[in-house]
């Protein structure tokens, strides 16, 4: 692997092998997303417990302060939306030159296996990969599911984040699912965590995380469970200590508690 590569990964990645990623693209397709109206004052608090930001170029530009030291994972496929015909039919919104200049550690694209776009939305990562591996960039590739949340399962996710590895993506982000060991085991790249609609309870969100790291995934990119939360730093910090840390979700959630009371 190339230096450049190698550095890019390893801001991201920690030395421990682990990784939060803090996402906040998701107004790309669904516009002034709850508690992401003004991203700005979402990440603040947050960005000091953040191995990486997944964020489009116009929040970037816009919204993320250019001093900051958290690595950019840069949001490069879109022009669909919520209420729109479907989700799937996903473009590659970004030139290299653009990501460059905007100093991105990383991309990200989502894939839509199974769907008439698959094609179409495998094509663009393939296309990303090729200018970006020019520069040393790595590509994350995310399985996405669209309206289709039912897809979650072991099978049609190992079989989508398999493809995504193939065609050359560094990372790929999956959502997790019962017998995720059967997902990282046919990935011959490092697999994070997708977050998903917020869960009932932050012992649910502890749970699954700690299950998909048992099971072989490097890390998280997670949003809406972290920054939905009432307590959002107290959450992340009790997602650090299960990813960096080693904690089991019962420590986590005394952690979340303890903190939200020294608040
Ligand atoms: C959408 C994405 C988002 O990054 C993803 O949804 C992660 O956020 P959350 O944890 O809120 O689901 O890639 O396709």
């Amino acid at each position: 692997m190339e230096w450049g590569m190698k550095n890019r990964l390893s801001r991201m990645i920690k030395k421990d092998g682990r990784c939060f990623f803090l996402p906040i693209d998701h107004g790309y397709f669904q516009g002034p997303t709850s508690c992401l109206e003004k991203p700005g004052e979402t990440i603040a608090p947050l960005l000091p417990y953040s191995d990486a930001l997944f964020v489009t170029r116009g929040v970037l530009r816009s919204c993320v302060p250019p001093d900051t030291t958290v690595p950019i994972i840069l949001r490069v496929s879109g022009c669909t939306s919520v209420v729109g015909p479907g989700l799937e039919n996903e473009a590659l919104t970004t030139s290299i030159e653009e990501i460059l200049r905007l100093n991105a550690s990383a991309v990200g694209v989502s894939v839509f296996v199974g769907t008439q776009f698959e094609h179409q939305t495998l094509r663009n990562l393939a296309e990303l990969v090729n200018s970006c591996e020019e520069y040393g960039i790595p590509v994350m590739a995310v399985t996405a599911v669209g309206k289709e949340l039912e897809k979650r399962d072991s099978r049609y996710l190992a079989l989508a984040s398999r493809i995504c590895a193939e065609l050359g993506a560094r990372v790929v982000k999956t959502y997790w699912c019962k017998d995720f060991e059967k997902i990282t085991a046919g990935c011959p790249v490092p697999v994070v965590i997708a977050g998903g609609p917020a869960c009932d309870t932050e012992l649910e969100v502890f749970e699954f995380v700690h299950d998909g790291i048992q099971k072989g995934a490097i890390g998280v990119n997670l949003g809406r469970n972290v920054w939905k939360n009432a307590h959002p730093v107290p959450m992340i910090r009790a997602l650090n200590a299960i990813i960096h840390g080693g904690a089991g979700p019962k420590e986590a959630l005394e952690l979340f508690e303890e903190l939200k009371k020294a608040k």
